[in-house]
């Protein structure tokens, strides 16, 4: 049975983003999974790293301070999610060309240093390999403005930091699923199209989580193409623009 955590990154519990989430959680349900859901607005997930989620004596050195225990009350059980599943679904909303704020925290505080990564445990050898990661992200600039020559950014480079996140600790990352064209401005057919759209948006998600474990996955460089220095070896496939060949 997969072990599937689907995290919500939104404020807005009637949001398109909240009901696809609702959706993720039923589609993997349906499909035998067990399921944690993890909705950091309604927890009231602080997002700030900082010294005073901490018992430190002297200046505040995140990593430092992540390694000590005990992990602070707020992220111990998030990062014991993150452990427990094998399987991880992000939702969340294009905002500013990145995730929210309170997506970039959940990274920044739940990737614990010292448990779920740490300098001899991260890409090929991190702790979380053998799981899986899918980012679903909705953004509101068209598919054309989101693709390759579009105005807004590729959306699968504006997602690449989290997914690389995610690969640093050692997941797999699937390929994502975004929803394009997503907003409230729209009137009359053009809001009734976008509203047929997104229901069958929500209709489809089950076949994407009951599809997970088989998933397309991004591809990335092993840890054997990269020299001592940490440079990409000459020959070595270049996949993503934002590890050049020099
Ligand atoms: C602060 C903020 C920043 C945004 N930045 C972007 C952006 O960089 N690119 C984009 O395509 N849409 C952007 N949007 C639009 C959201 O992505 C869009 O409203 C959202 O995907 C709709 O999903 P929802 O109905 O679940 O909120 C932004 C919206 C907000 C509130």
């Amino acid at each position: 049975m997969a072990r599937v955590l689907v995290v919500l990154a939104h404020p807005e519990p009637t949001s398109f983003n909240a009901a696809w989430a609702d959706a993720s959680v039923a589609g993997a349900e349906a499909a035998g999974s067990a399921v944690r859901f993890c909705d950091l607005h309604r927890l009231g997930f602080d997002p700030v790293e900082r010294g005073a989620h901490y018992r430190i004596d002297g200046p505040f050195d995140p990593l430092k301070a992540q390694e000590s225990r005990p992990v602070p009350p707020d992220t111990a059980p998030l990062a014991a999610d993150l452990e427990w599943a094998d399987q991880v679904v992000l939702h969340y909303p294009m905002w500013w060309f990145g995730p929210p704020a309170v997506l970039k925290g959940w990274l920044d505080r739940v990737l614990v240093h010292g448990r779920l990564h740490d300098v001899d445990h991260r890409f090929d050898t991190g702790r979380c390999r053998g799981k899986r990661a899918l980012l679903c992200v909705s953004t509101g600039a068209t598919a054309a403005e989101s693709g390759p020559g579009g105005k807004e950014g590729d959306a699968r480079l504006l997602v690449w930091p989290v997914a690389y996140a995610l690969r640093y600790c050692g997941f797999d990352i699937c390929a994502p699923v975004f929803v394009h064209g997503v907003h409230g401005y729209l009137e009359g057919a053009e809001k009734a199209a976008l509203e047929a759209r997104l229901r069958q948006v929500l209709a489809a998600q089950a076949g994407v989580m009951a599809g997970l474990a088989a998933r397309e996955l991004w591809p990335f460089n092993a840890d054997t193409e990269f020299d001592a220095d940490g440079r990409m070896r000459p020959g070595a496939p270049v996949h993503w623009p934002f590890i050049t060949t020099g």
